[in-house]
């Protein structure tokens, strides 16, 4: 389409739209490689803890022995939330969503800590531990407070994983469950500009506070193209219910186009690196607490998916294996996409900084398909034909 100078082209969904230049993740679709400022995922899910990985996208570099003692601790000592934010949040009705209740009350932080001081260091940097350290209390709290019970304050000797699922299930993890959910964590913290983090950006290039930008994003985050897809998955693993089954079910979803929740990334076209690491996670929970019937449904399903939906590139992604690792260790269903949240908001605050550092606000345009050039018309004399 011609627009005088210059030719428009219009990509639904900005396919292959450049929106910005970043240093904090860089995916490799066709050979499903992802890394995060330059270290592999696999590296990262295998050595980092959660902690050093959020700082390493956020400031952009590993920390030393001493940066990174003190990061844990100021998140350590900011875990706690606001008795006001917990009166509020009883206020919310127990039925409604979790990540409803998690956008609520990352957004009124904003309420507590000052805004527009975004080019303060200091408030950048306490606003960075707040988060980080807030949003999994907050994820907790909700929890209890829907079954009719007082949230539990967070532990100081339990690690920052360990300590979420204490808070969340009220009993201390087995440590490796709580290494294997930390591994999870590190998966799920960045993966460039996905929806969310698009929306945080989109959010941060107004010059509004840190918190609206991690509400907005998890607003975003919720639905079931992106985030929500986790809990989805489960359904349909248990709608299928057998292994034997799979193979129908699959043939009928690609008949009928219904997509398969769980596969196709708009990135990759090869399994999803952090899938095939969740599934060796899903394994070694296995191994030691126990089967779960639905992972040999998943298997076989990817197992069917691989004649059926590979030839079309779509194969995968991290939300397929990542509920089974979740159920496991005792997280309902509809925590699924807040616990993803505790992990993305890592992501979100680097870009967040990274928006701030070259900032323009978001302003792209549009193809107008709309009537032009009408004559305005009384209410009296207004009919429905006019409309046609
Ligand atoms: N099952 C079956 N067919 C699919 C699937 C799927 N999961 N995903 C894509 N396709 C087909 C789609 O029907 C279309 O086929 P055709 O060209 O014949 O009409 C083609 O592949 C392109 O699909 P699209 O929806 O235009 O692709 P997209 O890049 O816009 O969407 C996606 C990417 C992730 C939204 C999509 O693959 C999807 O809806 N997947 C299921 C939901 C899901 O698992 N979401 C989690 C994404 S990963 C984590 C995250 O982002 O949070």
């Amino acid at each position: 389409m011609s627009n005088g100078a210059h030719e428009i082209i219009f990509r639904p969904g900005l396919e292959g739209v450049p929106v910005t230049h970043s240093a904090i993740c860089d995916i490799d679709g066709l050979n499903g490689h992802l890394s995060y400022r330059g270290y592999s995922i696999e590296d990262l899910a295998a050595h980092s803890t959660f902690l050093e990985t959020a700082y390493l996208l956020i400031w952009g570099e590993l920390p030393t022995e001493e940066q990174l003692h003190d990061f844990e601790a100021e998140v350590q000592r900011h875990r706690r939330v606001s008795f006001r934010v917990r009166d509020m949040m009883k206020c919310f009705p127990a039925t409604g969503h979790p990540m409803d209740a998690l956008q609520s009350s990352a957004a009124s932080l904003g309420l507590f800590y000052s805004r527009r001081a975004i080019d303060r260091p200091k408030y950048v940097y306490d606003a960075v531990i707040r988060l980080i350290a807030k949003i999994p209390t907050m994820v907790a709290a909700f929890q209890l407070i829907r079954k009719g019970q007082d949230p539990i304050q967070p532990r100081d000797d339990l690690a920052y994983s360990a300590n979420f699922l204490y808070m969340l299930t009220e009993r201390e993890p087995d440590p490796i469950a709580a290494r294997i959910f930390d591994r999870c964590l590190i998966l799920h913290a960045e993966h460039s500009l996905n929806a969310s983090t698009f929306s945080a950006r989109v959010t941060a290039s107004t010059l509004t506070d840190p918190y609206a930008v991690v509400a907005s994003a998890v607003g975003t985050l919720a639905g079931p193209l992106h985030g929500g897809a986790n809990e989805d998955v489960l359904a349909m693993l248990e709608e299928i219910s057998s292994p034997d089954q799979a193979a129908a079910y699959l043939k009928k979803a690609v008949e009928n186009k219904q997509k398969i929740m769980g596969f196709g990334h708009r990135e990759y076209r090869v399994k999803d690196p952090r899938a095939s690491i969740l599934q060796g996670l899903a394994e070694e929970m296995f191994a030691r607490f126990g089967r779960d019937d639905m992972y040999d449904v998943a298997t076989a399903l990817e197992r069917e998916a691989s004649s059926l939906l590979a030839v079309k590139g779509i194969y995968p992604n991290v939300d397929f294996y990542s509920g089974l690792v979740y159920r496991k260790l005792g997280i309902p269903r509809d925590l699924f996409t807040p616990v993803f949240a505790i992990s993305r908001v890592a992501g979100w605050l680097a870009h967040w900084r990274e928006q701030l550092g070259a900032n323009r606000i978001f302003r792209p345009s549009q193809i107008y398909t709309g009537k032009v050039t009408r004559a305005w018309c009384p209410v009296e004399e207004r009919t429905l034909e006019m409309d046609a």
